[in-house]
């Protein structure tokens, strides 16, 4: 794979990269450790991608936390997650603040503990007028929900007679999603082999690069997204026209 120090110059980096940050407890597993030090190595990760993308100038990175239908994991392995979340938002947002981070969430605050959702409100009042790299961390985040809420309230606004059904284009639909100030991704990575989506930004990701990796997420370094991003640069974008 090209290094990202051969390529142009000039080529910019992706302005939004997005993660599926997968394979923790596989990582785990081959080392004969318990699940959750495969999330707590996974958490070091993070901070590593935070820091690689505000020195390669990427503007947005959005990291797959924690799905809707994580839930369904054992109760214990879903406290260990929130757990991490804690010490995440707890030592590190005043870090990510003094290096010019935004932070976001995206994802449904329903069903998130209470002091959980306070973290979260008090890291985006924080960072709020950061203006460097906007980190967005999707937790209990799943696209058809947000996709169903957004319907939801386009629904409602048409049965107040605010719009007609025939005002909504892409792009009213697209401004009822929660990531309504947010570009698509232009690079989606999934770590660990796996190759599907697993409900993360559907609609956003109709054109975006997608690349997956076998790397285990807590093994993801800044030499793995450099080369990532590489790739990315060998891709023709067409966004649906033709070559040229
Ligand atoms: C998938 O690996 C990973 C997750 C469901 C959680 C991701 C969470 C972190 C990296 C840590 C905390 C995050 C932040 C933002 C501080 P898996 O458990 O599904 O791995 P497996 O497929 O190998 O079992």
């Amino acid at each position: 794979m090209e290094a990202v120090q051969d390529r142009e110059p000039s080529a910019p980096p992706p302005q939004h990269i997005a993660i599926i940050m997968d394979g923790n407890g596989r990582w785990a597993r081959s080392r004969g450790l318990p699940r959750a030090a495969g999330h707590e190595r996974g958490a070091k990760s993070v901070r590593t991608a935070v820091q690689a993308c505000t020195d390669l100038g990427v503007q947005y990175l959005t990291l797959y936390a924690f799905s809707s239908e994580n839930w369904s994991r054992p109760r214990s392995e879903v406290d260990d997650l929130m757990g991490l979340l804690r010490v995440y938002l707890k030592r590190e947002v005043a870090d990510l603040d003094g290096r010019n981070v935004r932070v976001r969430f995206i994802g449904q605050r329903e069903g998130l503990a209470d002091d959980i959702i306070k973290l979260i409100v008090k890291a985006e009042e924080r960072t709020h007028s950061n203006s460097g790299l906007v980190l967005v961390i999707a937790l209990n985040y799943g696209s058809h929900a947000e996709i169903v809420q957004a319907a939801q309230r386009l629904a409602i606004r048409a049965v107040d007679g605010d719009i007609q059904p025939s005002d909504i284009t892409e792009e009213l639909f697209a401004a009822e999603l929660e990531t309504a100030e947010i570009p698509n991704p232009d690079l989606l990575i999934r770590t660990s082999g796996e190759q599907r989506l697993s409900n993360f930004l559907l609609w956003q990701s109709a054109y975006t690069e997608l690349i997956f990796t076998d790397v285990f997420w807590p093994d993801f370094s800044r030499k793995s997204l450099e080369e990532a991003i590489a790739e990315y640069h060998q891709r023709e974008r067409r966004f649906g026209a033709t070559r040229g």
